[in-house]
């Protein structure tokens, strides 16, 4: 009998229990009037961030797989060495062009015999990929400066030095000249070098080395990696900021970015230390540079590419307030307006206007569209709102439907942030850029932080955000589950807020895994594939779910941030006459919820639920498991206009259902 006992005893308990795991707590009722519209959103509010941090454009976006290839770097032979094997005999050296120009420098191999083998090797950007069966396009320019039937052997070989593709030019001319190979790869591989040999006894200069895979981003020649645009362009991003970040301000004055010095022929380009380069010693990147192959034309290009609202941010004057603190007296600051008001004239201007006239000549006679202009990146204090005011008063004389971004600094609170919030106000700034790298907890507990801001005071861009899942400095911050879901928890706060926050972007965007400077970053790449992060899923969910009118979503009457572990937001798009709703629930455990929907639902179709749970909030992808987190498809269907769910623990649920008109 006392069997019997405890056998139903551990009967009940066994059956609570699962029960209980499935789902700890009775359904939560959640509510969504449809026809009480409460904010419009901005159509442009996802958008992305872009940086050249992390080799994120020379070694990364920019397909380019030779680095240092017209030898403009202070140490010219910084990625090439040279080969002299089976008795080759030679010499190798940079010499200077006569004439003053941006390329200042060509190479000059003089081989002395015609024993074995002779050239230079580079080694790419922590190596060279190629993928079997693709083209590789080799392009040089190239003269005899002594000698008779000279000639050129490319190829690209493995570590085994096997040859992966190579390709001959014969017929060099004593005259500078561009040649061109192309070069089919027999294998799949990275840890590939590139060699380019001299045959024959003489002197052969040669300049602009360049290799890419002919297959880029939209066939261009000289163009992107079409893996990592391709990533970009599946998030249907709203708008492209870009250069950055600290790059547009630069360690000093000097090595601020110049938008100028990034356009026309690639020989017309200013080669510039990339700032990362010696950022952290930590991760030092002596071989960091910017080749400016992708410039400000190509931001342009791409922006359009992606159906995103240009956003350029430029300096102001003032260098990077953590490093040299440089600033441009005021008296001097007009080099900088002007580059400002050129820009504009760069991406809008007529044909027959200066700047207008070179983007036509760049092969884009129409206009660019361009709305928004930033001022200044992180920058603070009384010196900025000076410079600030100077660029207002003479962008808005020239162009006054420029919507200008200003800063509040790198930190989302404290003296400065409130200062310029202040002052910035006082001016009716149009749009205030906000920055928060931060715990994955300050944006559990932040997602109110827009609620109550002033509806009538200027709006804001949250320029650059991320959930760092370790506040020291050294150790990797991982793109885990823990800081995306964070980061879901507190959009949903910016989009309960999008009559205030109108634009909204993740920083940094790429990274090299074998060159990076600053983790965490949404897209981790190598020269040979990329893998996208749980961070990135959830941008896309909210990019491509926007909606353009908010709801509320309510429980009890109240909005929903974090209590009870849960997070909501709705929204409605009239386009496609969908009610989108976004559920965060931060519990370990399952959750019941019950929306009960108001108003226009005409109670006949299924909804699309994209959902993203895990119990580990240690998860993260990676090249072994690209996926081992990312959105799965579900359906829900509406019972009596309620939808019921059953929310996993951890997760963000992005559900979308028609309704009537
Ligand atoms: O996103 C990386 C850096 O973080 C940006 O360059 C800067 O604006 C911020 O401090």
């Amino acid at each position: 009998m006392k069997t019997y006992f405890y056998l139903f005893a551990f009967f009940l308990v066994t059956f609570f229990s699962i029960k209980t795991a499935k789902a700890q707590t009775s359904a939560k009722t959640l509510t969504i009037n449809l026809t009480d519209i409460k904010a419009d959103i901005a159509p442009d509010m996802w958008g992305l961030f872009f940086e050249d941090i992390n080799f994120a454009a020379d070694g990364g976006l920019y397909a380019e797989m030779i680095k240092n290839s017209s030898f403009e770097f202070p140490s010219p032979f910084m990625g090439w060495s040279r080969v002299a094997h089976d008795g080759a005999e030679g010499y190798h050296f940079v010499q200077g062009y006569e004439e003053e120009g941006k390329n200042r420098r060509y190479l000059r191999l003089q081989r002395l015999n015609d024993n074995g083998t002779f050239g230079m090797q580079n080694d790419g950007f922590r190596s060279m990929a190629v993928k079997e069966g693709e083209n590789y396009r080799l392009t040089f320019l190239a003269r005899v400066a002594k000698g008779n039937s000279l000639s050129i052997k490319a190829q690209l070989r493995g570590q085994g030095n096997e040859v992966a593709a190579e390709g001959t030019v014969k017929e060099l001319t004593d005259e500078w000249q561009e040649y061109e190979v192309m070069m089919p790869s027999k294998l799949t591989a990275d840890n590939i070098n590139f060699r380019i040999l001299l045959e024959g006894e003489g002197e052969l200069d040669v300049d602009m080395v360049s290799l890419f895979p002919e297959d880029t981003w939209m066939g261009r020649k000289r163009g992107m990696r079409k893996d990592l645009v391709q990533l970009l362009a599946d998030m249907k991003p709203g708008f492209l900021r870009f250069p950055g970040g600290c790059i547009v301000e630069g360690f000093d004055l000097d090595n601020r970015y110049q938008w100028k010095n990034t356009i026309g022929k690639m020989e017309e380009r200013d080669l510039l230390m990339n700032r990362w380069n010696v950022e952290f010693a930590h991760r030092n990147a002596p071989d960091y540079f910017q080749s400016f192959g992708i410039g400000f034309f190509e931001y342009f290009q791409l922006s359009e590419d992606l159906g995103a609202e240009p956003l350029p941010i430029l300096s102001c004057g003032l260098a990077c307030q953590y490093n040299s603190g440089e600033m441009v007296p005021l008296a001097a600051l007009d080099e900088y307006v002007q580059d400002a008001i050129d820009l504009i004239e760069f991406a809008n201007g007529p044909l027959d206007s200066f700047w207008g006239n070179k983007r036509a000549e760049m092969g884009h006679p129409e206009p660019f569209g361009l709305k928004y202009i930033g001022v200044g990146n992180e920058n603070w204090g009384p010196q900025y709102i000076e410079r600030a005011d100077i660029f207002e008063k003479a962008i808005k004389a020239a162009y006054p439907d420029i919507i200008i971004v200003s800063t509040s600094g790198p930190s989302p609170d404290g003296k400065e942030f409130d200062y310029l919030w202040e002052e910035l106000t006082k001016r009716n700034a149009e749009l205030i850029d906000e920055h928060y790298y931060r715990s994955p907890e300050w944006f559990r507990t932040n997602a109110r932080r827009y609620d109550n801001y002033d509806r009538n005071g200027p709006k804001v861009f949250a320029g650059e955000y991320a959930a760092h899942s370790t506040t020291e400095k050294d150790p990797l911050k991982k793109n885990n589950w823990e800081a995306a879901l964070s980061e879901a928890a507190f959009m949903t706060g910016l989009e309960r807020n999008a009559d205030i926050v109108r634009l909204a972007s993740y920083a940094p965007l790429l990274a090299h895994v074998n060159a990076w400077q600053w983790a965490p970053d949404m897209i981790w790449f190598d020269n040979l594939q990329a893998y996208a992060t749980p961070n990135y899923y959830v941008q896309k969910l909210f990019s491509t779910n926007a909606g353009n009118h908010v709801l509320d979503i309510t429980y009890n009457g109240q909005s929903l941030a974090g209590e009870e572990g849960i997070y909501a937001s709705a929204t409605i798009d009239d386009h496609t006459q969908e009610l989108i709703f976004k559920i965060v629930n931060t519990n370990p455990s399952g959750q019941l919820i019950s929306i009960s929907l108001d108003g226009r639902y005409n109670g006949k179709e299924k909804g699309k639920w994209y959902e993203i749970a895990s119990d580990d909030l240690t998860i993260a992808n990676s090249f072994d498991e690209p996926k081992a987190i990312h959105p799965n498809e579900k359906e829900f269907t509406v019972i009596h206009k309620k939808i019921n769910l059953e929310l996993k623990g951890n997760s963000l649920n992005v559900g979308r259902i028609k309704i009537a008109k």
